[in-house]
C-alpha cells in the first residue's frame, strides 16, 4: 500500500478499466462465477449475432427484461467513488466494459462504454438511426426502424467488433496511464483484459480489484482482494490523503 499511496500521489493520469463485479453491490448480476448470469444459459442464445438473426423476438424479450432488471438498479459508494476520483487528478480515463449506464448515473462524465450501452437502440442496417431507450418496445416485437429494418440493442454481441473510438480511447488510457486500475472483471473477454497488460508493459503502476484471483492477478503490483465498493473509496481517499501530505 505504501508504493501504490506514493505512485496515486504523484500520477498525472490514472485510468480505470471496470467490469460487472462494480455494479455487483447494485445488484446487477455478474456474468461469470456460481451467481453468474451466463451460469445455466448459453450466452449464444442471446447475445450473438445468429442469436438475433434467427431469433430477433427472443433477443428482444430478453433484454427488455434485462432492462426491466437494470432500471431499479442504482450507483454503489464505487461507482461514486470513481465520479469523484475525475475531480481529483490533472486526467482521468474511466473505460468499462458495463452496459448499464450506473457510472454516468453516479457522475462520471467521461466513460468509455466498451460493450454500447443497454439504454440505447440503433438500426440493424446502418441507416445511422438510433436512440435512448428506457422502457420496453410495446408488442410486436422485435421492433422496426422507420427504413423497415430491425432495430437492435446497441450492445456489442459475442463475435462482433468493438467501436473503433472505444477501442482507440483504450489504447489511449492504457498507454498514458501512470495507474491503471482494474476492478471487477474476470479479464477473460478480449480486447478489454489485454489493455490491462498494455498499461502495465507501458511502464503504468497496476493495481487489480476483485475478490477472487483472475489471469490478470499475477501481472499486478498491487491486489486487493476486497468488494469494489468498499476498495474503490479507500483508494480513492488513498489518493487525497497521499497527495495532501506531497504538497
Ligand atoms: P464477469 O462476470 O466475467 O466477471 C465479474 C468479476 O467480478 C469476477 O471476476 C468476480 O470475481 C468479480 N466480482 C464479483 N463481485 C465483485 C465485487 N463486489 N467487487 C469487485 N469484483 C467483484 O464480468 P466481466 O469481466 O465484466 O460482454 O465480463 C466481461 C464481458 O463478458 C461483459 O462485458 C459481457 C460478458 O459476457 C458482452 O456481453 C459482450
Amino acid at each position: 500500500m505504501r508504493e501504490l499511496a506514493k505512485r496515486l500521489a504523484k500520477a498525472e493520469v490514472i485510468s480505470v478499466l471496470t467490469g460487472a463485479g462494480v455494479s455487483a453491490e447494485s445488484g446487477v448480476p455478474t456474468f461469470r462465477g456460481e451467481d453468474g448470469f451466463w451460469k445455466g444459459r448459453r450466452a449464444e442464445d442471446l447475445a450473438t449475432p445468429q442469436a438475433f438473426a434467427s431469433n430477433p423476438e427472443t433477443v428482444w424479450t430478453f433484454y427488455d427484461w434485462r432492462r426491466s432488471l437494470l432500471a431499479k438498479c442504482r450507483p454503489n459508494t464505487g461507482h461514486s467513488a470513481l465520479a469523484e476520483l475525475e475531480g481529483l487528478v490533472p486526467r482521468m480515463h474511466l473505460i468499462t466494459q458495463n452496459v448499464d449506464g450506473l457510472h454516468q448515473a453516479a457522475g462520471s462524465r467521461c466513460v468509455t462504454e466498451m460493450h454500447g450501452s443497454i439504454w440505447r437502440v440503433r438500426c440493424q442496417s446502418g441507416c445511422g438511426e438510433h436512440e435512448d431507450r428506457r422502457t420496453p418496445f410495446p408488442p410486436p416485437l422485435p421492433p422496426r426502424c422507420a427504413c423497415g429494418a430491425l432495430l437492435r440493442p446497441a450492445v456489442v454481441w459475442f463475435g462482433e467488433r468493438l467501436p473503433l473510438e472505444a477501442l482507440e480511447a483504450a489504447d489511449e488510457a492504457a498507454r498514458s496511464a501512470d495507474v491503471f486500475i482494474v476492478a471487477g472483471t474476470s479479464a477473460v473477454v478480449e480486447p478489454a483484459a489485454s489493455f490491462a497488460r498494455l498499461a502495465r508493459s507501458t511502464g503504468a503502476y497496476l493495481v487489480e480489484i476483485n475478490p477472487e484471483a483472475t489471469p490478470l492477478s499475477s501481472l499486478a503490483d498491487d491486489v486487493i482482494r476486497e468488494p469494489s465498493a468498499r476498495a474503490i473509496p479507500q483508494i480513492v481517499d488513498l489518493r487525497k490523503q497521499s497527495w495532501a501530505d506531497s504538497q
